[in-house]
């Protein structure tokens, strides 16, 4: 990838998505920043690198001086995968910040598990999508390992290897980056990180009310209403109690499940097609589809009847919400059924109202998890929130945070003999709390650093001048007043 360094010479350098060629090393004290400089043909291709144009291949560099340069390496990180440069990684942390905030808020404990995990937590068979999508591989050791499309099987790993030491419920939270080989639509990338939130051990709905207040509680923190956003809420039991009334085997009630979770993007020929080959009757199919097709209570009681499981805990669960204040944000919606094999319950999801995007969050209750990992079953919900359709929402709906990378004091010794007075004092300021970016730059010139300044947008610029501290003191300018005060640092200090 990297032509191995030459007298003189040093590897390619990547800067703000530009292919800068080599330059040849400088003194440190003269350093700047490389430009572009030998070929022409190098700065045509840096500029199609930036226009997202294909990779550049190896021929396209004639022209190159014999052993100066490594190969061109595309400039893009591997499609449907994001780099993080400053401000994206600004934006990233204000987000994580608020999903930790809101995880806090509600009692909630962070864990973590690995990128990497054994194959065999992934492979059901019910025919999800999320199965196909994996990034499997083999590793030295002959395991068969994969990248976490999602972040509920190590939960649940994790619950199972701590066992009944644990004090019940546990109420968990994860932000992970989670892997999957998808088609690429606006908010849908191959890796993205999710916001989890779990509750172990807890039976009844009000476990879902606290994961549904929750999810409220940060959409309304970044200011999003429930006239952008909606949750809409089934339980599964509904399509459970149909297949029932057909006598429909329990075993293919997962697979089912999966079958009519993709009625909106496939042909009803097709879906037809699939639960025949889950042992689903044609007359069956009717019904499912009628039942998954309701909108209210009444109807849902008209179909399933009132005594049913299902009625029970959608009622309790709005009822509850009513509590919480968030009943705006909830829609009933049958339709909601989800794609993930393994819940039992409470399903629901997240989408904006304008209906722009694919599906905010999404989650459920997931009783029977464990219990096919060996466990015991174990009442169970929880759900995911990806970083990528939020930020597409916030865009939309101009909520966007302006975040500044924020210096306080840039610290400069305006002579090289004062290098070490300067570390000093800019030790002192950060002992302090104070963000303090130290000149370390060599012959930089004062023009040069009031630049620097601005662009930091800092506060304060303390110099140090020998004719000053010499009398113990510094040059404090403070940049918005545009005021300039000598001080001694312990001044300097106690002002901060
Ligand atoms: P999921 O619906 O597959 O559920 O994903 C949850 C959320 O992760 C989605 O609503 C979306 O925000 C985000 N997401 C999923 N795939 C992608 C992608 N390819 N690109 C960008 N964002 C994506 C689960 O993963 C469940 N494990 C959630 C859960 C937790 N259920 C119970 N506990």
């Amino acid at each position: 990838m990297r032509g191995g360094n030459l007298s003189g010479s040093e590897g390619h350098l990547l800067e703000s998505g530009l292919v800068v060629p080599v330059c040849r090393t400088r003194k440190p004290s003269s350093f700047s920043p490389p430009k572009p400089k030998f070929f022409t043909v190098r700065r045509s291709l840096a500029i199609r690198a930036m226009s997202g144009s294909p990779a550049v291949s190896l021929k396209e560099k004639e022209g190159t001086p014999k052993g100066s340069m490594g190969s061109l390496i595309s400039t893009d990180p591997p499609k449907g995968t994001r780099d993080f440069p400053p401000e994206d990684m600004r934006l990233r942390t204000w987000l994580f910040n608020n999903f930790r905030e809101v995880s806090r808020l509600f009692s909630f404990e962070e864990v973590d598990f690995p990128l990497v995990e054994s194959e065999e937590l992934y492979t059901r068979k019910a025919g999800e999508e999320i199965v196909g999508q994996l990034y499997n591989f083999e590793d030295k050791g002959g395991r068969k390992v994969a990248l976490r499309p999602e972040l509920t099987p190590s939960l649940a790993r994790l619950v199972l290897q701590k066992g009944r030491a644990q004090s019940y419920p546990l109420k968990w939270f994860a932000i992970g980056q989670c892997w999957r080989y998808e088609r690429m639509t606006r908010g849908r990338r191959r890796e993205h990180y999710q916001w989890n939130m779990d509750i172990i051990g807890v039976p009844g709905v009000e476990a879902e009310a606290e994961l549904l207040s929750a999810i409220v509680t940060f959409f309304t923190k970044l200011g999003i209403t429930s006239n952008d956003v909606g949750i809409k809420v089934s339980n599964r039991k509904v399509l459970q109690a149909v297949l029932e009334k057909f006598n429909i085997p329990v075993d293919s009630f997962p697979a089912v499940c999966v079958i009519v979770d993709k009625l909106e993007k496939l042909p009803r020929e097709e879906i037809e097609g699939e639960l025949d080959k889950a042992g689903v009757p044609s007359n069956a199919v009717e019904g499912i589809l009628k039942a998954l097709s309701l909108k209210s209570f009444d109807d849902l009681e008209a179909l399933i009847g009132a005594q049913s499981g299902a009625v029970a805990e959608l009622k309790q669960l709005f009822a509850l919400a009513e509590g919480y204040g968030i009943q705006d944000w909830l829609h009933f919606d049958a339709s909601v059924v989800r794609g993930l094999a393994y819940y039992t319950g409470t399903v629901f999801e997240g989408f904006d109202k304008d209906k722009k995007l694919r599906a905010i969050c999404g989650g459920g209750r997931y009783d029977r998890l464990l219990s096919t990992y060996g466990g015991q079953d174990t009442p169970a919900c929880g759900f995911g929130f990806g970083d990528a359709v939020i930020v597409e929402l916030l865009k939309e709906k101009k909520l966007l945070p302006v975040l500044p990378h924020v210096v306080d004091d840039v610290v400069m010794a305006l002579e090289d003999s004062l290098r070490v007075p300067a570390a000093g004092v800019a030790a002192r300021l950060r002992s302090k709390g104070r963000v303090v970016e130290l000149v370390i730059e060599k012959g930089k010139k004062m023009k040069w650093v009031f630049k620097h300044c601005d662009t930091l947008k800092a506060k304060r610029l303390v110099l140090l001048g020998s004719t000053e501290w010499d009398q113990g003191k510094v040059n404090v300018k403070d940049l918005d007043a545009r005021e300039q005060t000598l001080k001694t640092v312990d001044e300097l200090i106690e002002s901060t």
